[in-house]
């Protein structure tokens, strides 16, 4: 559905990152006001986001009186999106002032408000600036974390604009939860996420592996970040951007995912294994590449890996939520029941996998099996979906719960 979406532009270098933002958002149909800060426009000047969103572009409250545009579009807004989100930007939001459109704004919009704050990560590290995150998040905005890595000198660190198409996916999930009425409900909890296939190697070239895109996991991750979570997310061999808001560990194989998830799990609220794990791997690795001899090959002795759902059911801290997947190929529903109570985790996700089911596809068809005896049937759809529908289900597990 298209709707009316204001992007905010802040002061910084990642405001180039936001045009790529605003094609996204215009390519899908919805119609985009771009109001810059007046600072932002040092970095990308009018004509470019006039150019991009097909619209007029103000950063003034001084500019056309006539129409009182900071509270006309504050209030038709059905989405904010602020990328990047400076210090600056944040401090003045939190602090309620008015002095440019922006934050008139922000004052007056009653939708979904999404910050994508970019900075140097002593800017963002500064308590001055998590008081103001803190602020901005107990009003009830998504205030998403940065990203890690090269900032704009030859510093690195937490501070980086998300991916421009990661960003897209979080900000029209909150738009569509805002739509459907439901606001960020897992505020103030953290949540992990596994995603991907391990990788078991046979030698320094070779390995085990299997069809697993991280696409599942990774719409877990982002979905549970639009929904104002803090998460983690450890993904073994994904090829696709860190998803937006979480913060990402990349592993290989099953013994290294094992352990960065039970360093993850500790004090987390809810754990959801969606990553394929080798439930075997090669006896011995050989350290150099095994050669054709012309003689029959050796077989490959494997081993069976921890199985790492299990044993997070079995730890489970007071309260915690801990979520599978279950991939069967025939007796869907009874191998699922089975494999709940074998696990001893509180929701099995089962799924079909075959020929273009499931594995590496962008569409899941599942039913989610609680612990108590329920059954949600998700009819086929996006990976997304099924994301929102497993957290609907841990967000009402944890309810009974403080926060
Ligand atoms: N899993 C795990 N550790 C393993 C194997 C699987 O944590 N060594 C997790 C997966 O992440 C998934 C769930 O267990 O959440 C079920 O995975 P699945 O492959 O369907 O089941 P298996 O336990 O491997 O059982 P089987 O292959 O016998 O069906």
């Amino acid at each position: 559905m298209p709707a009316r979406i204001v992007l905010g532009v802040g002061a910084g270098i990642a405001a180039y990152k936001a045009c790529e933002l605003l094609r996204l958002l215009t390519e899908s149909g919805h119609q985009v006001r771009v109001v810059p800060t007046p600072g932002a426009l040092r970095f990308v000047g009018e004509a470019t986001w006039a150019a991009l969103s097909g619209q007029p572009v103000t950063a003034s409250a001084w500019d056309d009186v006539h129409e009182v545009a900071h509270v006309r579009l504050g209030r038709e807004a059905e989405l904010v999106v602020v990328a990047p989100a400076t210090a600056d930007l944040l401090a003045r939001a939190a602090a309620g002032r008015s002095d440019d459109l922006l934050t008139a704004v922000l004052l007056t919009a009653r939708c979904p408000v999404v910050f994508a704050p970019a900075m140097h990560t002593e800017m963002w590290e500064h308590p001055a600036t998590r008081a103001n995150v803190a602020t901005l998040r107990a009003r009830g905005c998504l205030v998403i974390d940065p990203a890690s890595g090269r900032l704009t000198g030859a510093d690195s660190g937490p501070g980086r604009l998300p991916d421009p198409a990661e960003l897209y996916a979080v900000a029209v999930a909150a738009l569509a939860r805002g739509t459907a009425g439901g606001g960020p409900d897992l505020a103030g909890r953290r949540v992990v996420v596994s995603a991907g296939g391990t990788r078991e190697e046979i030698d320094p070239v070779r390995f085990i592996g299997n069809w697993s895109s991280g696409r599942q996991g990774y719409a877990l991750a982002r979905a549970a970040a639009a929904r104002g979570a803090k998460v983690s997310v450890v993904s073994a061999n994904v090829g696709l951007a860190d998803p937006a808001g979480a913060e990402a560990t990349h592993v290989v194989s099953a013994r290294q995912l094992r352990s960065a998830m039970l360093a993850a799990a500790a004090g987390a609220d809810a754990v959801v294994m969606a990553a394929a794990v080798a439930d075997f791997r090669p006896e011995a690795r050989s350290d150099v590449k095994i050669k054709k001899t012309g003689a029959a090959p050796e077989p490959v002795r494997l081993t069976q890996n921890p199985d790492i759902l299990r044993e997070l059911a079995a730890a489970r801290e007071p309260g915690q939520v801990i979520a599978g997947f279950a991939a069967e190929t025939d007796n869907v529903l009874a191998n699922g029941r089975a494999k709940l109570a074998a696990k001893g985790c509180d929701l099995l996700v089962v799924n079909q996998v075959g020929p273009g089911l499931a594995l590496g596809t962008g569409d899941n068809e599942a039913v989610v099996l609680g612990a108590d005896g329920s059954e949600t049937p998700v009819p086929r759809g996006p990976k997304e979906a099924l994301a929102d529908v497993v957290w609907d289900l841990v967000a009402a597990r944890l309810t009974a719960q403080p926060g």
